[in-house]
């Protein structure tokens, strides 16, 4: 490949550093000190967004949980009913599709099958019942791709070339780009005031750093990655945004270290995994500074009482640490809801790059996983 590698022993590891410079790139001439710029989105996106009424992400994978993490945004943030769907659900069930819904379609190449074929659906469901509301939005890191070609807007991840099969800056720059998204609908259908605009937008200005500094634990954490050496399994929890950037570690690990990984929101343990855990399975908790705190730290506790181990990531000024069972990476601080399941997931990565490391498996090129998946 033309991609050079550089001073760095896989494409995952490099693409995982480029993340700052990916952020700046995909941030370049669409947003301002305190202002995301709609007409980024196009001459007719003002319009259009207008009119929007809901919201339904498509996407498989990585890009998948990338619009998780936005419903919880959507909703909480501008109050846009928003729902998220796996691509090769929705292309085989037969949805009930209001008019102007925004359907947003998230994927790196703009060519894997599953999502491709659902914004065929929608486009002909379009023309079959005559709505002229809905609307097709694909976010993508191909310009030239099949995706781009067939959605009614396109809106690019500058993230440059990812060559590791497992998705590390798309994703960072997709939850840029859907950020965006939400601060242009916020902004036009006057759901979203000044004030916060600025501070999303002073947030997202301050993300490379924040990325930065979330890598500057990589030593931190490759000590921990240790402890996986002999495990078979482990468990990912979080809360609210947390959650899908849980399902999102657990992805990676099982992608690229063959451990297998579950993610569970963490109020869901006592539903049933309560039941696995014991000194063989590594729980990993993703615990930031928020309103959940306290609720996520009484789940650990019952981590504990059945002698699970721990590995806590958290703000600098929490206080899990102080439990001494725990092995703690005190990272982030001052992160926002925008930049924090960003900034989390960066910890997450290193992670599961470093167990897979020990595990000895092939980095960027795990078995029987491909890079797009072009057929069914
Ligand atoms: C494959 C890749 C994943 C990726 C998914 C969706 O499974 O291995 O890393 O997240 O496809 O790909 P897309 O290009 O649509 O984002």
């Amino acid at each position: 490949t033309s991609v050079e590698l550089g001073e760095h022993r896989h494409y995952m590891h490099k693409e995982i550093f480029e993340q700052p410079q990916a952020v700046i790139d995909t941030l370049e001439g669409r947003i301002t000190q305190d202002q995301v710029l709609v007409s980024s989105f196009g001459p007719k996106a003002e319009q259009i967004f207008k009119t929007v009424e809901q919201i339904h992400i498509i996407a498989c994978g990585t890009s998948y949980h990338a619009g998780m993490v936005t419903k919880y945004w959507m909703e909480d943030i501008i109050g846009l009913p928003c729902q998220v769907e796996v691509a090769s659900e929705f292309r085989y069930r037969n949805p009930v599709i209001l008019d102007n819904t925004l359907f947003v379609m998230i994927s790196q190449s703009g060519e894997t099958a599953d999502t491709l074929a659902a914004l065929h659906q929608i486009n002909h469901y379009r023309k079959v019942h005559d709505l002229d509301g809905i609307t097709s939005l694909s976010i993508c890191n191909v310009a030239e791709s099949s995706l781009t070609r067939d959605a009614d807007m396109t809106y690019l991840t500058h993230a440059g070339p990812e060559i590791g099969v497992a998705s590390t800056k798309s994703f960072t720059t997709q939850l840029v780009v859907l950020a965006l998204l939400l601060t242009s609908l916020g902004k036009v259908q006057k759901r979203l005031s000044k004030e916060r605009e600025s501070m999303i937008a002073g947030g997202l200005q301050k993300l490379p750093n924040l990325i930065r500094m979330a890598l500057e634990h990589e030593e931190e954490i490759r000590d921990i990655s240790q402890l996986f050496a002999d495990k078979q399994h482990a468990l990912f929890l979080g809360r609210g945004t947390m959650f899908p950037i849980a399902l999102e570690g657990a992805l990676k690990l099982k992608e690229i270290s063959y451990i297998h990984a579950e993610a569970y929101p963490a109020g869901e343990l006592k539903h049933g995994p309560l039941a696995l855990i014991d000194e063989t399975m590594p729980v990993i908790a993703i615990a930031p500074l928020d309103d959940l705190l306290e609720k996520l730290k009484s789940n650990l506790q019952e981590v504990k009482a059945r002698g699970g181990q721990m590995i806590v990531f958290e703000d600098e000024r929490s206080d899990i640490s102080s439990e001494t069972s725990f092995k703690v990476v005190k990272a982030t601080t001052n992160v926002g809801r925008i930049t924090a399941p960003i900034t989390y997931n960066i910890l997450l990565q290193l992670l599961c790059y470093h167990v897979a490391l020990i595990k000895g498996t092939d980095v960027d090129q795990p078995r029987n996983l491909a890079k797009s998946v072009t057929v069914e």
